[in-house]
């Protein structure tokens, strides 16, 4: 097989599938953990995320994970529907008897169900704080003599609109 012809092949796509996936895993880690800070309590804790998320969404090194991330996103949705696409046409004739229970969990068999489930949460949640983050309008704190965007008050907000 020539090297086009791997690049093309449903073994190749399963691979890049494996390792967006396994991007956007560690992806999650990260992020759970940074947001973890929000359980900061006080002046101090709203201090500490604002300057999470600006070291966030300043930082070159940061900036090139962020493309890879949405890179990866995008490739993994895309990746699977023609993976999916495929599989269907390779097989158009449904086995008779098909037990998939017998040796794959539920949720192995529907990873594309629960994938644009993600999906559509990941553009709603993106669309809530990425787009207010980097084009809305958010207000600023000093922190340090230094104006810096109050993404704090917007995530506590949209949680718990009673807090602050
Ligand atoms: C309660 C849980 C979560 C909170 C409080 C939260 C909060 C946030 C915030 C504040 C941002 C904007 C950061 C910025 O632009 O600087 C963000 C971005 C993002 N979140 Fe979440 N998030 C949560 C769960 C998740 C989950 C479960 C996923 C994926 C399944 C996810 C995927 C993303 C992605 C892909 C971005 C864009 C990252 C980037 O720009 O590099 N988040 N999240």
């Amino acid at each position: 097989m020539s090297n086009n012809g791997l690049l093309k092949s449903s073994l190749a796509k399963k691979y890049m599938m494996a390792l967006t996936g396994l991007f956007l895993c560690l992806f999650l880690v990260g992020h759970l953990l940074g947001n973890l800070q929000l359980f900061i309590t006080g002046p101090e804790g709203a201090e500490t995320f604002n300057l999470y998320a600006k070291f966030m969404t300043t930082n070159p090194l940061i900036k090139v994970l962020s493309y890879l991330t949405y890179a990866s996103v995008l490739f993994h949705a895309i990746d699977g529907l023609v993976l999916t696409i495929q599989n269907r046409k390779a097989r158009p004739v449904k086995y008779v008897v098909e037990k998939g229970s017998a040796n794959s969990s539920w949720s192995s068999r529907n990873m594309a169900l629960l994938g644009t489930i993600l999906l559509v949460f990941i553009v709603t949640h993106m669309q809530h704080f990425w787009y207010v983050m980097h084009f809305g309008e958010v207000g600023h704190v000093l922190i340090g003599g230094e104006s810096i965007k109050d993404l704090h008050t917007v995530v506590v907000d949209f949680f718990n609109p009673s807090f602050n």
